[in-house]
């Protein structure tokens, strides 16, 4: 009740708030364009309203009217690829550590499935060798893969060229897997997800996204902020990779509810929603084991962080607990504000009179595994400790209850989901300082605490889930989801060149070489006042050329020098008059690849995408004339956060609609401004502001030459240009900033872009 009221209350001011900024922004657009009326403003809002009310919350799939309603038949074995940057062997602790490795080795000992494991952080490993682990794996029927290759030839941030490589791992694999399960941190999942979607890929394999935690939820729960402007990107990554999977596992109900409800809110209603919960391996078996309720000695069992409860345990020591022999802090280590949690530790309890004139002992385990870890408890006959402050679906507490270890902990996230009773000994509320104590020393009464089962036992989790990726391995069939083929699209190829005409053939000529049916496709060369010798005999090779490959070609030339983005605003306006469906751009210095062109209309044909736009090759150019490869220069497409501070929207060949881009004045071609860099970026960020449909094809289109002479980026690269060319585009943000909120804005970006940020030559 007081969850749902919660949510409607959050969902409530997130409307005010949009229709706000919305209506605010509007009027700002109006003014500047100076054609306001307010009855269209009135329309807009309320249409906005209606289509806020539409959004669909999420339904989660009953598993055993799943099963029920899905006999397996006795079928072949479904390969499965796990897709993983933790893995317990290699990785020491962790929740999805623990979850993939203990999934691999149950579907490895199940003879209906065939399994790998995409291990994606090789070469490096926590603990042990590779040789190692394959050997172990392969004893559990597991194939162990690394993800092959370096980071070296991509630009980019190191996730986002993670993410790229195992999309590029997946799609050149020789195995097909019916099922690539990825977990949602780090967004491990991103560009084969987006892949898919868009009908370019995967299309016989079932996405699976495992929910464990996204960044943006351990840092708000962990009270942290994010650690750079890359971050942002991350955050992105994770929840669309979430939203474009075919399948969600959560093993928490209570976190499917928080990826919905938090301020960027992630859409869980296309696709299918599970919760099954994460499993124990190998199976508890049952023991008449006595266990001793009496303890003396209190473990704090989990990272030593803020968001384990840390704190609050330390508060809770404050007063005496009587009894207690030894406290032990067990588990990982990390930095908690620049400073070790050991140190942070140290200085509190030796701040604790009764512990220190009592000579309770102290003890700190950082190092060890987590079957060793709950060795450990068990053998010094300790009380697990988990004070947790946040948890999606605590392996803690499944291990405890495994291994029938009395434990308390909080009321927080979903740990309660995993218990088959609550009982206000053993669960306290999360934070509360004075009831941990109490429950604290209860544990040390002549009672102690009572054991507590799990709410679903051990083997049934296994065997739903198992029941579960079976009937998911069968889903492969065409039928279950059909890409569009690519439409008839009619594209305009708009290429601005000025005194480059050995390049600009080159890349004509790659035009002409598109493979799609020439009759939609139409050419224009807006030549920028050249004066290079013999640039009048190359434009009528270039008409020749076209006219013998059957495409319509338009050669314009200016008399006068008039800058690219002029060029291109003018190719949008042809593109309007002549009905194109897509204009697309490209300077005299790119080559297309022959693909690009279907691969970009069978993304428009599935995402009807307003604007469409590319990652490139990137070459040097050698004094010799040769050209080297250099690297694949990455894009995250349309993450509005981090492309306000660096251009991740896409590289500078695009196809958009004409009429959209004209709705919303294109390039800046007109203001004191316009004559500066980042001309590509610019109007990108004007098609977000605008709310454009913006689609990232995430496969090479074009190689690109740098150094190539004239480059906008080689001629115009002082810190002048710098400044004005991000000037011209926090100008336009800040218009659709609402005014209380612009001198902050414009702080933030001022702060964040510098001139110095690292780019690879594509603006
Ligand atoms: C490996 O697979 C076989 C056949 O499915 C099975 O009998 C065996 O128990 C599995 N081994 C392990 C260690 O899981």
């Amino acid at each position: 009740m007081y969850k749902s009221m919660a949510y409607n209350m959050l969902k409530l001011l997130l409307l005010r708030k949009s229709i706000i900024l919305f209506v605010f922004s509007y009027l700002m657009y109006g003014l500047w364009t100076q054609q306001l009326f307010p009855s269209e403003m009135i329309e807009v809002a309320e249409e906005v309203e209606v289509r806020l009310k539409d959004v669909e919350r999420f339904r989660v799939i009953d598993t055993d009217k799943f099963l029920n309603a899905n006999r397996i038949q006795a079928g072949s074995r479904k390969s499965v690829c796990l897709v993983t940057a933790a893995i317990s062997g290699p990785t020491l602790s962790g929740g999805i550590a623990s979850a993939f490795h203990n999934l691999a080795l149950h579907l490895g000992e199940d003879e209906r499935f065939e399994v790998y494991v995409l291990y994606t952080p090789h070469p490096y490993y926590q603990s042990g060798t590779v040789t190692e682990h394959t050997r172990f794996f392969k004893e559990h029927n597991v194939t162990f893969i690394t993800l092959p290759g370096g980071s070296d030839k991509y630009y980019g941030s190191p996730l986002m060229v993670r993410s790229y490589r195992v999309m590029q791992y997946l799609l050149h694999a020789t195995t097909r897997f019916d099922i690539i399960s990825f977990h949602d941190y780090m967004g491990l999942g991103y560009y084969t997800t987006m892949l898919k979607r868009q009908g370019l890929g995967f299309s016989k394999s079932v996405l699976m996204a495992q929910l464990h935690s996204t960044l943006l939820w351990s840092d708000i729960l962990g009270e942290r902020s994010p650690k750079s402007y890359h971050t942002l990107g991350y955050y992105h990554m994770e929840k669309k990779s979430i939203e474009w999977a075919d399948v969600r596992i959560s093993p928490s109900r209570y976190y499917l509810d928080w990826l919905e409800s938090s301020f960027m809110p992630a859409r869980l209603s296309n696709g299918h929603n599970f919760v099954l919960h994460n499993l124990v391996y190998p199976l508890p078996t049952p023991t008449s084991e006595k266990i001793s309720k009496f303890s003396n000695h209190l473990v704090f069992f989990s990272r030593l962080e803020v968001r384990k409860g840390l704190f609050v345990f330390l508060q809770a020591l404050k007063k005496e607990i009587k009894g207690v022999g030894a406290i032990t802090f067990l588990g990982p280590k990390v930095n908690i504000d620049g400073e070790s949690s050991i140190s942070v530790i140290e200085s509190s309890v030796n701040s604790i009179e009764w512990i220190t004139s009592n000579g309770v002992e102290v003890n700190f385990v950082t190092d060890k595994g987590s079957a060793a870890a709950i060795q450990h408890i068990k053998a010094t006959n300790g009380i697990a400790v988990m004070p947790t402050l946040g948890e999606n679906s605590p392996y803690v507490v499944l291990e405890m209850i495994a291994h029938r270890v009395p434990f308390i902990t909080t009321n927080a996230g979903g740990g309660l989901e995993l218990i088959d009773r609550v009982s206000p000994d053993n669960i306290v509320r999360a934070g509360c300082v004075r009831c941990l104590y109490g429950s604290l020393q209860k544990a040390m009464s002549e009672n102690g605490l009572q054991p507590v089962g799990p709410s679903v036992p051990f083997d049934v989790a296994r065997s739903n889930y198992l029941d579960v990726l079976e009937v998911l391995g069968s889903w492969n069939e065409p039928a279950e989801i059909t890409p569009a083929k690519y439409g008839g699209y009619s594209v305009v190829f708009g290429i601005t060149s000025h005194d480059r005409p050995e390049t600009l053939i080159k890349a004509v000529e790659s035009v002409l070489d598109q493979d799609y049916d020439h009759s939609s496709i139409r050419i224009i060369v807006v030549d920028d006042a050249s004066t290079a010798p013999g640039i009048e005999k190359v434009l009528e090779k270039i008409r020749q050329l076209a006219v013998k490959e059957r495409v319509a070609i338009d050669v314009i030339r200016n008399e006068e020098n008039k800058f690219v983005a002029a060029n291109r605003n003018y190719i949008f306006n042809i593109g309007v008059e002549q009905r194109a469906d897509y204009v697309c751009l490209l300077d005299d210095d790119d080559v297309l690849y022959a693909d690009m062109t279907r691969n970009f209309m069978t993304v428009a044909a599935n995402t009807d995408a307003d604007v469409l736009v590319s990652l490139s090759d990137n070459f040097i150019s050698k004094s010799d004339g040769n050209r080297v490869f250099s690297h694949l220069s990455l894009a995250l497409g349309n993450s509005v956060g981090v492309n306000t501070i660096v251009n991740f929207i896409g590289k500078g060949t695009l196809c958009a609609k004409p009429k959209v881009v004209a709705s919303f004045r294109g390039h800046d071609a007109d203001s004191e401004l316009s004559n500066s860099p980042f001309v590509d970026w610019q109007m990108l960020t004007r098609a977000y502001l605008n709310n454009c449909n913006i689609e990232l094809v995430p496969l090479p289109a074009y190689r690109y030459t740098q150094n190539s002479k004239d480059s906008l980026l080689h001629e115009r690269n002082g810190r002048h240009d710098i400044f004005r060319g991000h000037m011209k585009i926090v100008r336009d943000i800040l218009a659709g900033t609402p005014e209380h909120l612009r001198d902050f804005m414009y702080y933030s970006l001022m702060k964040l872009r510098r001139p110095e940020l690292s780019s690879d030559g594509i603006f």
